[in-house]
């Protein structure tokens, strides 16, 4: 039997809806306008389109959106100066840069520059170590709208056993506190794969909930999957395949894929995210709640 899709388009399209609402009494409330700056620097296609993504979504739910694009050439002293004006405005309520900075900039240095409580990201230590200790401030934007995916289909995560496979900072490990932390959407057993994991795919297949962030192309096959798991796929990646068009020709088209494959493994799991229109439009999503979020601490004076 075929799995379920769980829908993260839709799903973020009701939740983008419910921001707006709160966006339009908050900014009732208060005359302020949650506003949220993003820098991206140099040229890098993907972060473009992500960037985009992120500029329309917050104008949509009523936010303002601050863009500043800078050249690869921009040195450390230019984007520390840039991240401080923006730590010391009082209209901004989020301060996100867009990674990968280019070679030459110390990606370190700029996050950890980012005042904490506009960073919407949830990548500044305190930040992490709140959430490590149960007590957040901001989700990371992934992880977060993972929860909330898993929460709204009332997908029960509290004594299951979940398997995250990749470790990054921006999914895997924040993915893995999140799964493990007390209360709705939480309470799991959680396992972290990894690239020097041995027996990876008997682990995999002990998971009642998988998660594939691991950013290798349909990693995931349908003999890693226990049957009936829920299957959530974070990769994006753009590989090249050859297609036979209605002429009866070769061609080597584009397309994106996560990191499980998809056909197969829709086979053998009860619920799976699909690619696109998965996890993708919820990282926004939870975005747009953080800025928000940014937006009443600041008027709060907290
Ligand atoms: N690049 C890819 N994902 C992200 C993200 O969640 N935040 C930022 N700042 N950059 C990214």
């Amino acid at each position: 039997m075929s799995a379920q899709i769980l829908d993260g388009k839709g799903t973020a399209q009701a939740i983008r809806a419910e921001i707006k609402e709160d966006v339009d009494r908050f900014v009732a409330e208060t005359n302020v306008q949650p506003t949220l700056a993003v820098i991206l620097v140099g040229e890098d296609p993907a972060s473009q389109v992500y960037v985009r993504n992120k500029e329309s979504a917050c104008v949509k739910a009523g936010m303002r959106s601050l863009m500043y694009r800078l050249p690869a050439t921009t040195s450390n002293d230019e984007l520390v100066k840039l991240v401080e004006k923006l730590n010391r405005d009082e209209t901004v309520h989020g301060v996100l840069v867009q990674l990968p900075l280019p070679k030459g900039l110390d990606e370190k240095r700029i996050l950890d520059l980012i005042d904490p409580r506009k960073d919407v990201d949830a990548f500044h230590p305190e930040n992490v170590g709140l959430i490590s200790q149960g007590r957040p401030r901001f989700l990371p934007c992934t992880p977060y709208g993972i929860q909330q995916l898993l929460i709204r289909y009332k997908i029960e995560t509290a004594g299951k056993r979940v398997v995250v496979i990749g470790r990054s900072d921006i999914v895997g490990k924040p993915m893995a506190l999140l799964m493990l932390q007390k209360g709705l959407g939480g309470d799991a057993t959680v396992t972290v794969c990894h690239s020097r994991t041995t027996n990876l795919p008997e682990i995999a297949r002990e998971a009642d909930i998988l998660i594939a962030a691991i950013g290798k192309a349909e990693f995931v096959t349908a003999d890693m999957v226990k049957p009936g798991a829920v299957v959530v796929d974070v990769g994006m990646n753009r590989v090249e395949r050859e297609i036979v068009n209605e002429n009866g020709e070769t061609e080597i088209v584009s397309k994106l894929v996560g990191d499980v494959a998809f056909d197969e493994v829709k086979e053998v799991a009860s619920w799976i995210t699909p690619v696109p229109g998965g996890v993708g439009p919820l990282t926004v999503t939870m975005l747009l709640n953080n800025t928000l979020k940014g937006a009443r601490l600041q008027v709060q004076g907290r």
